[in-house]
């Protein structure tokens, strides 16, 4: 009699005519026979048990709510054939016969691990986080998943948030790129190809501008700076056609995410036209009530009626939701919408053809953790390490150095791989050493510290993924590492966070190396042998002690399974550094929130620290390392720009050399500056970048495009205006070292 049902379906989706009638009188059919608490009972998500823990316990009878049809979906589940069962059972036992929609944070990988965002970013191209994307649905999708929580495209300014880790850095215009390729990448088509997952682009809004970089706080700020600053990835994810949209956690103008009129109905819907579905956040209806918004029933009427279709984990709208809607509190048609939605993009995934269709065990054994995935992520990591100093081209070095590696990363596999692994806790991943072994480095390792000195936080930090405590003295570890360096002709210093260090409620006030392993580069500093310093980490550390003492910095971030060979790849100049910052390193975490494309001060510091300038008594108000910075083995020369004004657009041309004696890829990046406004301008913000490679001797031309909208802003009325007047175009390898030319457009001749 189930079967029938289903095959009934199944018919139905076979006769239909064109996709959207097809789909839409598929729903129709399929709603007709469900009740008002069957529908809700799709707008219901819910974790399973199991070693992936995302968020506080859910206690929930899953076989008894899909026999009483109030579970739409669940997520943390990455068995096939586990998969296979619950399906089977929601398509068998339930009485509606959906399937499940299987959901997962598949942010920077599913098995094979590539950088964790921030990283990613810093490659600077878009095209390699596609490739990362579209490698974690082919991984994910053969094991069950068919919906990531990914991107994450907050913008943050300040890098004491741990969740910067998951973003791509502090710029909306290249986080607006990178928000594209992941959605593209996931997505592709969404036509119903078994590789293909739904994305969902989060946390809308605002998440990353959380009051003094601590998760979960307000966040307070005039419209204009919103949308100036951090709402064009979100829609451009939607323009991308992302599927589903996760709301934040925080308060925006005192409403947290998940009950935000404004946000969802106005913005989401309204104004970019959003035809997803909205999920909330963990845990995010039911912490209203935390939030002080009302007792449960009130906050469920408010979120829901605010555009928030799925309640992810606190199991308030099957609990309160058919109540209100008898009490006339919610709409039935709300109930009809939201349903239809979530049915909608169970279509689009083809789960009514085949509800198994995601659950290929045999596929999934041959491609998780596979060579040709893995070869991806050792090129993808080498493009997003930033080589940040590099004093007498210390590196590359010869294959005949002979290699002191010190410090707690230089063995590690597990910590590697960042924040919000997914399955990476099993996987194969390189070590550091192993990856010098591999491009037959001369080499001796040497622990040198733990991470920290408190036992306590070290257990904290490294949470799930365990690096265990050294029971010897720091004097007995940091001996050994001098022994070892004695014997060198070069050190490498491997430190930094471990991964969990970063990411969700992972925040620090303190952004500088932990103070064992920064004992331990003291110490090896006292050598006096050269030291190359490689930095792990999922946020920007406060490098000034390191930049005046190390004599090279390679910041590797978190990155991934390759870890090991990509670093080698860099370090003996298989490839050369190519990886550009996307958030500004600060010489002190006293300097955060940073941003630089920030308005000008009428008090601009000028270089020298006084009273009455915007700088502070103890610290120059600039960055270590700016916005879009980065070197190579190569050195590239920028020309001066030149511009041709066109009817609506100027075009923008400059020729980059590679003056140096190795090919090399270069950021060629464009900034501009509005010079008179009605409103306050960024001192110089992006608008155009591309990543070329480049032959030694040789030049390439960059050519781009500024349109009126490029050089448009918000104004406090949020209205997208363009103001006609002179324009300072800005080009070069990073934010501060440019060179440009002033042009007026948009007046009329
Ligand atoms: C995080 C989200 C994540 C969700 C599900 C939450 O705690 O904020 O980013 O997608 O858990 O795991």
């Amino acid at each position: 009699m189930k079967k029938i049902f289903l095959l009934t379906l199944v018919a139905f989706v076979a006769t239909a005519a064109s996709p959207g009638n097809e789909r839409d009188a598929f729903i129709d059919n399929l709603m007709s026979k469900m009740t008002l608490e069957q529908k809700i009972g799709q707008l219901n998500l819910l974790p399973m048990k199991g070693d992936v823990v995302t968020g506080p316990d859910v206690s929930a009878d899953i076989a008894q709510l899909l026999k009483d049809d109030q579970l739409g979906a669940v997520m943390n589940l990455n068995d096939p054939d586990k998969v296979y069962t619950l399906q089977k059972f929601a398509v068998e036992e339930s009485g509606t016969h959906i399937p499940l929609l299987i959901g997962f944070d598949v942010v920077h990988g599913y098995k094979t691990i590539f950088p964790v965002p921030v990283g990613l970013s810093c490659s600077w191209d878009p095209a390699l986080a596609e490739k990362t994307a579209r490698i974690s649905a082919m991984e994910a999708t053969s094991c069950g998943c068919a919906w990531t929580y990914a991107p994450m495209v907050d913008i943050a300014h300040d890098a004491r948030w741990g969740r910067i880790a998951e973003g791509s850095g502090e710029d909306q215009y290249l986080g607006s790129a990178f928000a594209r390729a992941y959605v593209k990448g996931f997505q592709g088509d969404l036509s119903g190809k078994g590789d293909q997952m739904l994305s969902c682009v989060k946390h809308y809004a605002l998440y990353g501008a959380s009051d003094g970089g601590l998760d979960y706080t307000a966040v307070d700020m005039s419209r204009a700076r919103m949308f100036n600053y951090y709402m064009a990835p979100y829609q451009a994810a939607v323009e991308e056609g992302v599927a589903s949209v996760m709301t934040c956690f925080n308060e925006v103008e005192g409403v947290p995410g998940a009950a935000n009129e404004f946000l969802l109905q106005d913005i989401l819907r309204g104004k970019w036209g959003f035809d997803g579905f909205v999920v909330s956040d963990y845990d995010g209806v039911k912490e209203l009530c935390k939030h002080g918004l009302g007792t449960p029933e009130e906050v469920t009427v408010r979120s829901f009626n605010a555009g928030n279709d799925m309640d992810m984990c606190s199991l308030y709208f099957v609990e309160y939701i058919a109540g209100a809607v008898k009490e006339g509190k919610i709409k039935e048609q709300t109930v009809n919408d939201a349903c239809r939605r979530i049915l909608e993009a169970k279509y689009k995934l083809g789960l009514f053809e085949d509800p198994y269709r995601f659950c290929r065990t045999q596929e999934s054994r041959q491609i998780l953790d596979s060579k040709e995935f893995h070869t991806a992520a050792r090129e993808i990591a080498t493009e997003s390490m930033v080589l940040l100093k590099n004093d007498n081209q210390i590196l590359p070095l010869k294959r005949s150095t002979r290699i002191a590696l010190v410090g707690p990363y230089g063995k590690e596999t597990k910590n590697i791989i960042g924040t919000w692994y997914a399955l990476g806790s099993s996987g194969r991943h390189v070590s550091f050493y192993e990856g010098l072994l591999h491009n037959g480095a001369i080499v001796e390792w040497a622990q040198g510290s733990n991470i920290c000195f408190d036992p306590a936080l070290q257990e904290l930090w490294s949470n799930r993924l365990p690096i265990p405590q050294d029971s010897r003295s720091s004097d007995e570890m940091i001996k050994e590492a001098l022994e070892i360096a004695s014997r060198s002709d070069v050190i490498i210093a491997a430190v930094g966070e471990p991964a969990q260090l970063s990411g969700e409620g992972a925040c620090r006030v303190d952004l500088t190396i932990p103070d064992a392993q920064k004992e331990l580069l003291r110490a090896l500093k006292s050598t006096g042998k050269k030291i190359v310093l490689v930095v792990f980490s999922g946020r920007p550390l406060e490098l000034s002690w390191e930049a005046e003492n190390m004599d090279a910095i390679l910041y590797a971030w978190h990155p991934g399974s390759e870890a090991g060979n990509a670093l080698s790849d860099l370090i003996y100049g298989n490839v050369n550094p190519s990886g550009h910052l996307t958030a500004s390193f600060m010489r002190s975490s006293g300097q955060y929130p940073y941003y630089y494309n920030h308005t000008p001060s009428a008090r601009q510091f000028n270089g020298k620290r006084a009273k009455f300038s915007s700088s502070y008594m103890d610290c120059d108000p600039t960055p270590l390392y700016p916005f879009g910075y980065g070197l190579s083995y190569t050195t590239f020369e920028f020309s001066e720009p030149k511009v041709k004004v066109l009817a609506d657009a100027i075009e923008v041309k400059f020729d980059v050399k590679n003056t140096g004696s190795i090919g090399g890829k270069t950021v060629a990046q464009m900034y501009v500056r509005d010079l008179s406004a009605s409103q306050a301008r960024p001192v110089c913000e992006l608008k155009g970048f591309e990543k070329a490679y480049i032959e030694p001797g040789k030049k390439k031309t960059f050519t781009f495009s500024l349109t009126r909208d490029d050089l448009s802003f918000y104004n406090n009325n949020l209205d997208f205006i363009f103001e006609p007047g002179e324009f300072k175009i800005m080009c070069g390898p990073d934010c501060e070292h440019t060179k440009s030319v002033t042009v007026n457009f948009g007046e009329k001749q």
